[in-house]
């Protein structure tokens, strides 16, 4: 306790008295406490041998449904769930033991300013000027240029690391999963659409035939070839290419916003608008799905569609643009 003087007006009222806990006055419960940690850090072992177990035994297409999540990829949910209880028990485990059984006495440090004295900084300065000169890196010029050149090299290997990254994407950014003669199923039942399906006043989604939730990929996939369809009176479609790409009033663009990907799934029927959740931007679906409001960049691309002879709505070809944020300004 330090009382108030001129310069520090407040006393300073010092530490609390020291209240012993359960463990300092039983020994029992000390133990009690030390079993709880050794049985923490020893759940962290077993989950870090899970963690191997699991690198080494679970194929990587393999996926397995977990309640809430869906389908996931069961290596990445047994990697996360085993690495994560793996650091939770260790860090458990070190607060359980420091909050019981480590002493608990508080203690205060006066602290000092860290600065070095003058002296100390001249001396220092000194050393260096001695050593630069020492290292005749002034004089010896190839010494010195090779040796930048090696610096600035090396790192150049991380560079080279980066192909582990995996194969480049080729067009694979460019293309989707549709192609000409994919018909458009119903993302909800997966069943073809007719044009009677899609009624006036709401968006239906849709993505391509054939492609199978349960499958490695499927999500790649899914997140540049979902659909949104809505149907308008032909003569309230503005834009001529819109006009010329859909059926009997039917619109397919790409349900990917252009900002920055989020799925777009609120429609206001009376206006034609098409609203991304995210950060509001506002698509005219009447008029090519223009941005009318928010960052988007970009109108959504539209997926020109017919009717095959069986009358189920098909795709034409694929999107002629890639979907999405605006990935490298459509180059
Ligand atoms: S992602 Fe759609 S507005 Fe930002």
């Amino acid at each position: 306790m330090k009382a108030a003087d001129e310069k520090n007006p407040f006393a300073d009222p010092g530490l609390p008295p020291h209240e012993p806990r359960i463990q300092d006055l039983d020994e029992r419960a000390a133990k009690r406490s030390e079993r709880t940690v050794a049985l923490l850090f020893t759940l962290s072992m077993l989950a870090t041998v899970g963690f191997i177990v699991s690198f080494v035994t679970i194929p990587v297409d393999q996926s397995v449904y977990i309640f809430m999540l869906g389908h996931v990829s069961a290596l990445n949910f047994a990697l996360g769930m085993t690495l994560g209880v793996a650091l939770f028990a260790i860090g458990a485990g070190a607060v359980h033991w420091a909050r019981t059984l480590m002493s608990d006495h508080e203690i205060a440090d006066e602290r000092h300013p860290i600065e070095a004295s003058p002296e100390v900084k001249a001396k220092v300065m000194d050393d260096f000027r001695q050593g630069a000169k020492e290292s005749v890196l002034g004089r010896r010029k190839l010494i010195r240029n090779t040796m930048f050149g090696a610096l600035a090299l090396f790192p150049l290997s991380g560079v080279v690391l980066l192909r582990d990254l995996g194969p480049l994407p080729g067009t694979k950014l460019r293309e989707t999963a549709w192609s000409k003669g994919k018909l458009l199923v119903n993302m909800n039942t997966n069943e073809p659409l007719r044009p009677s399906d899609i009624i006036v006043g709401s968006l239906t989604f849709a993505q391509p035939e054939g492609l199978d939730p349960h499958e490695h990929g499927f999500m790649t996939e899914i997140a540049k070839a979902a659909l949104m369809l809505v149907r308008i009176q032909p003569d309230d479609i503005k834009d001529k290419q819109a006009l010329e790409w859909s059926h009997e009033g039917i619109l397919a663009y790409s349900k990917i916003c252009t900002h920055v990907g989020c799925p777009i799934s609120l429609y206001e029927q009376q206006t034609h608008h098409a609203l991304c959740p995210c950060h509001q931007s506002t698509f005219d679906l009447s008029d090519g799905a223009k941005v009318i409001f928010g960052p988007a960049g970009h109108a959504l691309p539209q997926l020109r569609i017919g009717v095959n002879d069986e009358g189920y709505l098909e795709a034409l070809g694929d999107f002629d643009e890639p979907v999405g944020p605006a990935f490298w300004e459509r180059g």
